[in-house]
């Protein structure tokens, strides 16, 4: 059914495609009976595969990515598609429209897209509704960056406000400081800027599970534009701030493998299929320092149970995808999740199978 749909949806421009979809799974997420519909031919169709990670029981280990459910209103459709969990957002502490549009381009031709969204969001308050109105048993993890308009120095006010307003809706908070499409956001990265951030987002943490009784993950997502020593760097810090998980990695800067198409000069982050051998490297590189100490969401890249494998045969214990979703619709969820199953033979621990694998 997803390839007829999306005969017709490729035919229209990228994000007025996206707008309908999203629409679409917005509207059933609000209706019970059409949730519960799509629940049972797809997601009750589909054995669990259930990991546990940062104290979370994940029914399965692939996830929605940020970006695709920004406002954080299809969370239940989403869900009942199948994915072991979605992240919602990113979310910004006021409402923004974003770039000015078009700004998401296809490449088909390599499996890949370009986006330079910038955080178009509803703010936090609105998105704070939306999420409270969907099934709480959903695993959900929320994906918070800062204002365009917020300087540099005050970036740290942005994250604590969302951490604030939202750490009793998530099952765990994903701090985006690798996003390439709001001006100086990657510089988020540097030892000297994160050291302070996490520090303050880790310490506010704490006083808020003091109030309430309950310690949200932090995870932290990064570029994968980064050299061995940023990486190690960055495994550095988040080890030192109690940092419970890395995601790798958030959309390239880079047009490797893509040079030459009508849109590869389009300012923004390329996703897809070309994004796949840097992330994974990136998620190689912090496994190798980290051991398993902090664990390692593997994104970028993922469109078929090889490719979500080779991510956990890096050092993942999550995988998450977008692009790949946008190509090959909602049976590819079913099709990596049950390859993952018989590529590590014992569901129930994705890093004991994983290190059988390795050998
Ligand atoms: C994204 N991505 C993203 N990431 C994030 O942390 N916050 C966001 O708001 C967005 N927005 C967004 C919009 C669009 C149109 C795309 C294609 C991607 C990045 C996404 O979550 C993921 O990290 C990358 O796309 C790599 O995974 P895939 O797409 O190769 O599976």
């Amino acid at each position: 059914m997803y390839s007829t749909l999306s005969r017709i949806l490729f035919k229209l421009e990228a994000e007025t495609a996206h707008d309908l979809i999203l629409g679409g799974l917005a509207k059933i997420s609000r209706s019970g009976f059409l949730t519960g519909l799509l629940d049972k031919t797809h997601r009750a169709r589909l054995a669990p595969l259930p990991h546990e990670v940062m104290g979370i029981s994940f029914p399965n280990p692939l996830g929605l990515a940020a970006g695709l459910d920004k406002q954080g209103n299809a969370c239940n459709a989403l869900h009942a598609l199948g994915f072991g969990w979605v992240e919602l957002g990113t979310v910004t502490p006021l409402p923004q429209p974003g770039n000015p549009k078009p700004r998401v381009f296809r490449l088909r031709e390599h499996n890949a897209l370009i986006n330079r969204m910038g955080f178009n969001s509803d703010g936090l308050a609105r998105f704070r509704e939306n999420v409270a109105r969907a099934d709480e048993r959903i695993i959900k993890g929320i994906n918070i960056g800062k204002n365009a308009a917020t300087p540099m120095a005050r970036s740290v006010c942005d994250y604590l406000a969302c951490l604030e307003a939202l750490h009793t809706e998530a099952d765990y908070i994903a701090i985006n400081i690798s996003s390439p499409n709001t001006p100086d956001l990657r510089k988020l990265q540097r030892d000297d800027v994160l050291d302070p951030l996490l520090g303050a987002l880790n310490r506010r943490r704490t006083e808020l599970a003091d109030e309430c009784g309950r310690r949200v993950p932090l995870v932290l997502k990064i570029a994968p534009d980064l050299d061995g020593a940023a990486l190690d760097a960055i495994a550095n810090l988040s080890r030192k701030h109690h940092i419970d998980g890395l995601a790798a990695t958030n959309t390239t800067s880079s047009r490797t493998g893509v040079k030459g198409h009508a849109h590869a000069t389009e300012t923004g982050g390329l996703s897809g299929s070309p994004l796949a051998a840097p992330s994974t490297a990136a998620v190689d590189r912090l496994f190798r320092n980290l051991q398993g100490e902090i664990p390692i969401i593997g994104i970028g890249g993922i469109d078929s149970p090889e490719s979500a494998l080779e991510k956990f045969q890096a050092g993942a214990e999550l995988v998450q995808l977008y692009t790949g979703f946008i190509y090959r619709g909602p049976k590819l969820i079913r099709e990596i999740v049950d390859g993952v199953r018989g590529g590590i033979g014992d569901g129930r621990s994705l890093r004991r199978g994983l290190d059988g694998v390795r050998g």
